[in-house]
């Protein structure tokens, strides 16, 4: 498996083709260059349909978690500059609640040039409290999508969509972000979350870094809704694997 390298300058050229001044193909690259387009390039292009990306950071034994709860640098350093590059990439990064609740995430791009996407937070029954850290104005768009009547701080935009059972169809909230604008978002999770629209279809691809810690027991990433009884019918994405220095990034397109 080749090693990605994301010099400055392979970087410098995807920004530019998130911004729409570059074209993704053209220009003398090394191998490692080459596997960081490879790697990048679907997330930055915007030539395109809409596309909505899942990210999870597990451990080698599927785990986001302890069963203490301890949840923080699952991902080795190159596995966390990774996100931040995936987050540079995309217009909006969307989290669950209870994410927001217990991470309290800023979401913004710390690890790599690039701009801060718009932060979104899936919160039906209006838990998350106003002074959380994904609310806190920067100039950055703040969204919130909850289910019930709730006021929250000036500059946060509140996009209310019907619960059933206190579940919002995520084809509901993306069809709702869709029309705010927003071309590439990011599913950063949790794995409640990810899960939901993966189950729903609606995740174009999914990337799962993967780093090298055994923890032997806790919360499981990615855990289906309704998944199949039986491996034949076991969803089989094409994957590609990419070595990013600490940790091994799955790349898997998902079927539509
Ligand atoms: N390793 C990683 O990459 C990574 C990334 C992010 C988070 N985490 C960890 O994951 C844990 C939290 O993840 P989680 O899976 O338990 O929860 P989560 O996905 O963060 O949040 C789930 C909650 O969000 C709301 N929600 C999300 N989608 C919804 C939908 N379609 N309809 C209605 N409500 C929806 C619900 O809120 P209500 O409960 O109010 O109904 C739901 O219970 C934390 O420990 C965090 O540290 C790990």
């Amino acid at each position: 498996m080749d090693q990605v390298d994301v010099t400055d300058r392979v970087w410098r050229r995807l920004l530019e083709v998130r911004g729409g001044t570059a074209e993704l193909t053209g220009g003398e690259w090394s191998p490692g260059e080459q596997r960081a387009l490879e790697l990048y390039g679907p997330l930055a292009r915007r030539d395109r349909g809409p596309l909505t990306v899942g990210q999870i950071g597990q451990s080698l034994d599927g785990r986001v978690a302890t069963v203490a709860d301890d949840a923080r640098d699952i991902s080795g350093p190159d596995g966390l500059a990774h996100l931040h590059r995936m987050r540079a990439l995309s217009d909006g990064v969307i989290v669950g609640v209870k994410t927001a609740l217990h991470d309290e995430p800023r979401l913004t791009v710390r690890l790599c040039e690039g701009p801060s996407p718009a932060r979104i937070v899936i919160d039906p029954h209006g838990r998350l409290p106003n002074d959380a850290p994904i609310f806190h104005p920067d100039g950055t768009r703040r969204l919130v999508i909850q289910a019930v009547d709730q006021l929250r701080p000036d500059g946060v935009e509140v996009i209310r969509l019907a619960a059933s059972d206190g579940r919002v169809e995520p084809a509901d909230i993306l069809a709702a972000l869709q029309r705010e604008g927003f071309h590439t978002l990011l599913v950063e999770g949790g794995g409640f979350t990810i899960s939901r629209f993966i189950d729903a279809g609606l995740l174009d691809r999914l990337h799962i870094a993967i780093a090298p810690v055994l923890i032997g027991a806790g919360q499981q990433g990615i855990t289906m809704p309704s998944p199949p009884d039986t491996l034949a019918e076991a969803m089989r994405p094409t994957t590609t694997a990419f070595s990013v220095g600490s940790d091994v990034v799955f790349d898997c397109e998902l079927p539509r």
